[in-house]
């Protein structure tokens, strides 16, 4: 394994989290490069639940180095609290993580700023995590973020924030919100602070030194393609690259020190939060909900089903440059009768084979579907390709091949050994 870039090819949630703990084995540091405790990786081990937000899935193996990169924002209060909680679990966190000292740190006022907005827009909210992951976002493009090197230089971030929350506190009563203590936060954050020195470090310097020993890096993707800033359904995005190319600017890693690029997809599609989704379908969702599935890590929210999206992975694929694809969540389709792929996107007279810019259209658009026959055979105790189903094998091989790379990995369930190397 090179240095590989693990990224969410549909709308984020598409097991990443599994993924990235498979192909972990043979990385030898994971870093996480965007997007910030709105994600929720899911990893299971053995009978053991393990959510992460923050802290890459590289953590739940043994002599892995772990990185938050510069392209991360921070909620320390959250960080800290996930440390402990893996720690909680026997899971060991101490030098094998190393956060950056450029990543910005996410604020109480964000989080409010978060909210507020979303209530602001009524009908057209985003449907946020209320992370404060936006305002975060905003105010480093602005110049006046506070950053993990700050942090933990407890004098000049006192300095800082008193100016940030002075300002912040004007825009939330403007906004008809609660202003905040800064004594309190300051409190909350120094004690935040200090527990996360230890972990705080120059991480681009660290990354360049272990590729010179030849350790192999995995770039850890949050969210998915549809929710990248630039690339995804604008507004109804998150905001930071959650594409490949954030994995350089996230990391301090140039685009000529990647090898490959892995997208995750699953065999259907889903969404969380607002914004269009082409192929939503009710009776899907009903089935995927009613078998307990698709509840959100970090909200708990149901997720938005629909059938598999062809337009949108094809288009993700041209994007991030896309070389191999893991499937996950085929068991899903167990049940069904009749599946359908979305091919092309029809809008009155125009037909489109990419995801168009304009999220109204996107919404008008209507899928041109093609029909799958279901395979209706458990697919969970499968452990090869020859174990899977013809059909499913078919219906597998044909949506690698209209989003154009290579099948690499199915996967037919949460834990580890339900995982196929095709
Ligand atoms: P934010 O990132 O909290 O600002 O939310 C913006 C949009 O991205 C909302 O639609 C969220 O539901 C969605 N989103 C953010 N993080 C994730 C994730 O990890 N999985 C799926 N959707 C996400």
């Amino acid at each position: 394994m090179a240095n590989t870039i693990l990224v969410g090819a549909q709308w984020g949630d598409e097991g990443k989290g599994k993924i990235i703990d498979v192909l972990t084995e043979n990385a030898d540091i994971v870093v996480r490069y965007a997007g910030g405790n709105n994600a929720g990786h899911t990893v299971f081990i053995g009978k053991q639940k393990y959510v992460l937000h923050l802290v890459p899935s590289g953590i739940l193996r043994k002599k892995k180095l772990c990185v938050i990169g510069n392209g991360v924002v921070i909620d320390p209060v959250g960080l800290v609290d996930e440390i402990k909680g893996l720690r909680k679990l026997g899971v060991k966190v101490g030098d094998n993580l190393v956060v950056s000292e450029t990543a910005h740190v996410v604020l109480p006022y964000h989080r409010e700023l978060d909210a507020q907005r979303e209530v602001l827009k009524g009908k057209n909210k985003i449907g946020t995590t209320k992370r404060g992951i936006g305002p975060a976002y905003g105010d480093k493009a602005a110049r006046v973020g506070l950053r993990m090197i700050d942090l933990v230089n407890p004098k000049r971030f006192e300095e800082k924030l008193r100016l940030r929350i002075k300002e912040n506190n004007e825009v939330l009563r403007a906004l008809g919100a609660k202003p905040l203590s800064f004594k309190q936060v300051l409190k909350e954050y120094h004690a935040a602070g200090k527990q996360l020195k230890p972990f705080v470090a120059n991480t681009v310097v660290l990354l360049h030194q272990a590729m010179r020993r030849g350790d192999n890096i995995l770039f850890e993707g949050a969210q998915g393609t549809f929710l990248d800033i630039d690339h995804g359904t604008y507004p109804f995005v998150t905001s930071s690259n959650t594409t490949a190319g954030g994995a350089s600017t996230g990391s301090g890693v140039a685009p000529n020190k990647m090898d490959e690029v892995v997208g995750v997809m699953k065999a259907y599609t889903t969404r969380v939060g607002e914004g269009p989704l082409p192929t939503e379908n009710a009776e899907i969702a009903d089935l995927l909900h009613g078998m307990g599935r698709e509840f959100g890590a970090t909200t708990g929210r149901a997720r938005r089903c629909g059938w598999f999206d062809s337009v949108a992975t094809r288009h993700a694929t041209m994007v991030n440059g896309i070389d191999k694809l893991a499937v996950t969540n085929l068991d899903g389709l167990d049940t069904v009768e009749t599946i359908k792929v979305c091919v092309a996107y029809r809008h009155g007279r125009a037909r489109y084979d990419f995801v168009p810019n304009d999220a109204q259209t996107l919404a008008e658009c209507e899928p041109v579907y093609v029909e799958f026959e279901g395979w209706h055979t458990p697919t969970d105790k499968a452990r090869s390709w020859k174990q899977l189903p013809p059909k499913a094998r078919a219906y597998l091989k044909a949506i690698a091949e209209l989003t154009g790379a290579k099948l690499a990995i199915a996967s037919v369930g949460p834990s580890r050994d339900q995982t196929i190397f095709v």
